[in-house]
C-alpha cells in the first residue's frame, strides 16, 4: 500500500502551462529552475530538491543562502536572519519551546519542533518581511529533532518522550505513520541528489545507550542507530556502536555510549555525537565522560572502526599539542555538521565547552585528523572579542562562513571559517538577567570555576536537567542520576523534596562537592569574595557540610541562581498517545488497589519534603536533639530509624553496622530494593547505604526515566511491576496488590497512567498518618 503513497512517486514532469516553448533543439529556452521535457518538448518545472542531507539543529540555512533561521526555545519563537548581513528580518511567534528547525527546498516554507506544546508548525514566507504559521499539528511528548525527505514531501519528528518518530505529509500536515524506537533526540536523511525521495535512508540514534550486562559499568551501555527506508517506512537495519577502549575515549577507561544527541550524513556514512560515560569511578573530573564521534555505514549497517571511523574526541585533543589550561575538551557535544561540497570536513559543536571542533575525516589516508592550518579549536569564549556561550547549533554557508545558535545568550553567532574564530554575534531574542537564566547559564557550562579545561557541565549528567539514565558509582553507593525536574514540585503546592537517594542532602547547594570532585572546576564557594581563588573546605558534604548556602556568602549568588533555575525546570509532557480510558483506569487502580500514594501522594508524587531552613543551626538541632519516631500508620519494615532526625542509617538495617553519611529519618521508606553483594558497594568497594530504605522518588517523566529505582536494575516498568525481585516496592502500600485475577490488566492501566504524570496532573493527597514523623522540636 505505501509502495504507491503519491508523494514519494517523484521526478514527474509539472507542466507549464503558460510557457509552452519548443525547447528541444533551442538551448537556453527553459529557466533555472526548469528543464526541457522529452515527453513533450516543452519546459518544466524541476521540482526542488535539497542540496544537502537533512538533520536537526537548532538553526538553518535556506537553499539559496539568504536566511538563517534559528530557535529561541525560552521565548517561543524563532528569528530569521538575512545572510550574509546578518541583520534580524523577523522574529516569530511559534509556541512553546521551539527545539528544533528545517528549511524546505521551496526557500519559504520552515518546520518548527515544539516541545513544550507537543506540536510542530509549519512557516510560510520565510524569504519575506513577514513569515507566519500557517499550520500546526499534535504530534508526540517532547519532540526534539526534525528531518526532511529531499522533496520536502516528508517530515520526520523525533519524539524523545514518546519514543517514537511521526512521518508527517508536510503538505497536508498530517501524520502518516509512526516508527517505534526508544527515545529518538535527532534524525538525519540521506540525500542521493536526484529527484526521488524513495531510495533515502532515515537515520535515527536512540539518545540512551541500551542497557548491556551489569549496571555501574563502563561498558553498561550499547550505542543504537536505527536506519529506515524512505520507500516504504519501514526499518531496515540498527547498527550498535560499542564502548569506546581506553586508547580511544582518552579519559583513562572504557566509556560506554551515551546521549546520542546530533547525527550529520555525509555520502553513505552517518555521524553521529556522543558523550560515553565511565561511571565505574572514581569520580574524576578527568575520568567520567567521553565526547566521541561515532561513524557508521549505511549500506551493511555496522559501525566503522577504523582510522577514519568512530573517534574518541579526548585522545585527539590530548595529542594535538594544544598547551595544557587552553584545551577545551568539547564537554556536551550539541551538533555535527559537513561542510557543503567537502565531503571531509566536519565541525563537532560543544555545548558546555563553548567551542566548535574541526575535524578532517581523510578516508584515504584512513585517518581523522583536528583543527585547521590556523588553529587547533576554535574557542566561542575567548578572552577578547564577541562570544557565543552554550552553542546548541550550527550551520555552514561555505568553506568560509557558518552561523551558529548560541543558546545562553540568546544570540546568532557568526564564525569565520578562513580565519577560525567566532567574528561577531547578534542578539536574537531578548535576554533577561534573572536568577534562573543566570542558574541555566551555570548548569549548562563547563567553562571558568565550573570545569577544569571544558571537561563536563551538570548537563553532562544531567542533559536537560534531567537523567542521562546512568547509574553513577558514587560515594553512597550505586546512584543513578536522578532527574532534577522531581527535585522541586511543579503543581498547586511548589515544595523541594529532601535531596539524594539515600536522603543525605537538603539544599541544592550541597552538590558543589560533586562539582568539585566531577567537574574539577574551582567551584562556586568561595570564601570572601565570589569567583576568588580561596574556596571554602567542604570536606564534608551534604547534611554534613553546614549549610552550604550560609557557607558561600552573601555576595555570592551562583547556587542560589542553579536553585532557581531547578525551581523552574519543566518536566517532560506525558505521553501523549495514550488511551484516557486507560490512564484513568490506572489512576484509580494507582490509588485505590495499590495504595501509591501513601509514599507517592503529594506534591511532585512524593511524600518526600523539606521541613526546615537548611543551615548550621538547623543541623546542629537535628542531628542532636530532635527525635525521630516511626509514625504509627506506616509498617515496622519501612525505616527502622529510632534516634534523631538527622542520623547514620541505623545499625539494625544491615548487619549490625550503621551505615553514613547522615541522612533525614523521616524521608526514607525501605521497599525492598536494595540490591545484591556486587551492586551496593561504594566507589571505594564499601558497603553501600540504602539498605534501610530510599528517599521517595517523584514520578515526573518516567517515559524517559528507564530503566528505573536507584541502581536501575529495573530496565522497563512492567519489569518494576512484574519481577518478583521487585514486588515488595509494588506491594509496600498494599499487601497483595498485582497477585489477583486482574493483575494484569492493573499493571497495564498503573503504567498508562504513571506514563502520562507531567506537571499538568493533578496530585493525589498523602492519606493521615503517612506523613508524619517529620519534626524540627521534640
Ligand atoms: C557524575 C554525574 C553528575 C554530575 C556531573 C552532576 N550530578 Fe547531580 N547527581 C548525580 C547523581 C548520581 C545524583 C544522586 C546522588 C545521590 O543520590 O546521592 C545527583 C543528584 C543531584 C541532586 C539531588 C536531586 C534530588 O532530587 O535528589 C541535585 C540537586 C543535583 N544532582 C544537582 C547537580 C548540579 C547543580 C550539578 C552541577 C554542579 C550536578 N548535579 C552535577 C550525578 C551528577
Ligand atoms: C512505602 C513507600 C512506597 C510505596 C507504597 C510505593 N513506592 Fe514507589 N518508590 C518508593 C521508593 C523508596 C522508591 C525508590 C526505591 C529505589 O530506588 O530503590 C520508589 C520507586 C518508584 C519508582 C521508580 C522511580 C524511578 O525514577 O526510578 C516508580 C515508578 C514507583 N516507585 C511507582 C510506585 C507505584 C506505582 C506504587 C504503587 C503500586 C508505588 N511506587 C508504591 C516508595 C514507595
Amino acid at each position: 500500500m505505501l509502495m504507491t503513497l503519491p508523494w514519494l512517486a517523484g521526478g514527474c514532469d509539472v507542466f507549464l502551462a503558460d510557457n509552452p516553448r519548443q525547447c528541444e533543439k533551442n538551448p537556453g529556452a527553459c529557466g533555472a529552475d526548469e528543464r526541457c521535457s522529452r515527453v513533450t518538448n516543452a519546459c518544466v518545472k524541476v521540482p526542488a530538491v535539497l542540496r544537502q542531507p537533512s538533520r536537526s539543529s537548532t538553526i538553518a540555512l535556506s537553499e539559496d543562502d539568504s536566511r538563517v533561521v534559528m530557535v529561541n526555545p525560552e521565548d517561543g519563537s524563532i528569528s530569521v536572519f538575512r545572510s550574509p548581513e546578518d541583520t534580524l528580518v523577523a522574529r516569530v511567534p511559534v509556541g512553546g519551546e521551539p527545539s528544533s528547525v528545517v528549511l524546505h527546498p521551496d526557500r519559504r516554507t520552515g518546520f518548527v519542533a515544539n516541545r513544550a506544546d507537543a506540536q510542530v508548525v509549519r512557516v510560510r514566507g520565510l524569504d519575506g518581511a513577514a513569515p507566519q504559521v500557517d499550520a500546526r499539528v499534535d504530534v508526540g511528548a517532547e519532540p526534539t529533532g526534525l528531518a526532511l525527505s529531499p522533496s520536502g514531501a516528508l517530515l520526520f519528528v523525533a519524539e524523545w518522550a514518546e519514543d517514537r518518530i511521526t512521518v508527517i505529509d508536510t503538505e497536508f500536515m498530517r501524520p502518516v505513520k509512526t516508527l517505534p524506537l526508544r527515545a529518538p533526540r535527532a534524525l538525519a536523511v540521506t540525500n542521493s541528489g536526484d529527484l526521488r525521495d524513495d531510495d533515502e535512508v532515515l537515520v535515527a540514534p536512540e539518545f540512551y545507550g541500551v542497557p548491556v550486562g551489569e549496571e555501574a559499568s563502563n561498558r553498561g551501555r550499547t550505542g543504537k542507530v536505527r536506519l529506515y527506508s524512505l520507500a516504504t517506512l519501514a526499518e531496515i537495519g540498527a547498527v550498535d556502536l560499542s564502548p569506546l577502549s581506553i586508547i580511544e575515549s582518552g579519559i583513562g577507561a572504557e566509556a560506554a555510549a551515551n546521549q546520542l544527541a546530533a547525527v550529520a550524513v555525509q555520502g553513505r556514512r552517518f555521524h553521529v555525537t556522543a558523550l560515553a560515560a565511565s561511571p565505574e569511578g572514581p569520580l574524576s573530573a578527568t575520568q567520567m565522560v567521553a565526547p566521541a564521534l561515532y561513524i557508521g555505514e549505511i549500506d551493511g549497517a555496522k559501525e566503522v572502526q577504523d582510522g577514519a571511523g568512530t573517534v574518541g574526541l579526548v585522545d585527539k585533543i590530548n595529542n594535538a599539542g594544544i598547551a595544557a589550561g587552553k584545551r577545551l575538551f568539547l564537554a556536551d557535544p550539541s551538533d555535527v555538521v559537513f561542510v557543503p561540497g567537502k565531503a571531509d570536513v566536519a565541525y563537532i559543536v560543544a555545548r558546555g565547552a563553548d567551542a566548535v571542533q574541526r575535524l578532517e575525516i581523510d578516508q584515504v589516508r584512513d585517518e581523522i585528523r583536528i583543527g585547521s592550518t590556523v588553529n587547533k579549536q576554535i574557542d566561542l569564549r575567548p578572552d577578547a572579542g564577541p562570544a557565543c556561550p552554550g552553542p546548541t547549533g550550527m550551520a555552514v554557508v561555505s568553506p568560509e562562513r557558518a552561523y551558529l545558535n548560541c543558546w545562553l545568550d540568546r544570540s546568532l553567532g557568526v564564525v569565520d571559517l578562513r580565519l577560525q574564530r567566532l567574528s561577531a554575534v547578534v542578539r536574537s531574542a531578548e535576554l533577561p538577567q534573572d536568577p534562573a537564566q543566570r542558574g541555566r547559564q551555570a548548569f549548562y557550562s563547563a567553562r571558568g570555576a565550573l570545569s577544569t579545561e571544558a571537561r563536563s557541565s551538570c548537563a553532562s549528567c544531567h542533559p536537560d536537567g534531567l537523567s542521562d539514565g546512568i547509574t553513577w558509582s558514587f560515594p553512597t553507593g550505586p546512584r543513578q542520576t536522578p532527574a532534577l525536574d522531581g527535585t522541586f514540585s511543579h503543581g498547586q503546592v511548589r515544595k523541594q523534596r529532601a535531596l539524594g537517594w539515600t536522603a543525605t542532602a537538603d539544599e541544592v547547594h550541597d552538590f558543589e562537592s560533586v562539582l568539585r570532585a566531577a567537574s574539577g572546576g574551582a567551584g562556586l564557594i568561595m570564601k570572601d569574595r565570589c569567583g576568588g581563588a580561596q574556596r571554602v573546605d567542604l570536606a564534608q558534604s551534604g547534611l554534613e557540610a553546614p549549610g552550604a548556602r550560609e557557607s558561600q556568602g552573601a555576595a555570592c549568588t551562583s547556587w542560589n541562581d542553579i536553585e532557581a533555575y531547578l525551581q523552574g525546570l519543566r518536566p517532560p509532557r506525558g505521553r501523549r498517545g495514550l488511551d484516557p480510558a486507560l490512564v484513568a483506569a490506572g489512576r484509580a487502580v494507582f490509588e485505590g488497589k495499590g495504595q501509591c500514594q501513601v509514599c507517592h501522594g503529594g506534591a511532585g508524587f512524593t511524600v518526600s519534603r523539606l521541613f526546615y531552613t537548611p543551615g548550621a543551626a538547623s543541623t546542629a538541632l537535628l542531628r542532636d536533639t530532635v527525635d525521630f519516631r516511626r509514625p504509627a500508620a506506616w509498617p515496622e519494615s519501612w525505616n527502622l530509624h529510632n534516634g534523631k532526625q538527622m542520623a547514620l542509617q541505623p545499625k539494625e538495617a544491615d548487619g549490625g553496622q550503621a551505615i553514613g553519611p547522615l541522612q533525614l529519618a523521616c524521608a526514607i521508606r525501605n521497599v525492598g530494593t536494595f540490591g545484591e553483594l556486587f551492586i551496593e558497594r561504594t566507589v571505594t568497594g564499601g558497603r553501600a547505604q540504602g539498605r534501610g530504605g530510599y528517599n521517595v522518588p517523584a514520578l515526573y517523566g518516567l517515559s524517559l526515566g528507564a530503566p528505573y529505582l536507584h541502581h536501575r536494575q529495573a530496565r522497563t516498568l512492567e519489569d518494576l511491576f512484574s519481577r518478583e525481585e521487585f514486588l515488595a516496592h509494588g506491594r509496600a502500600g498494599a499487601a497483595n496488590f498485582l497477585g489477583d485475577a486482574s493483575a494484569a490488566a492493573d499493571r497495564r492501566a498503573l503504567i498508562a497512567f504513571l506514563l502520562s504524570i507531567d506537571a499538568g496532573t493533578s496530585e493525589i493527597g498523602v492519606p493521615a498518618g503517612f506523613d508524619e514523623g517529620c519534626k524540627t522540636s521534640n
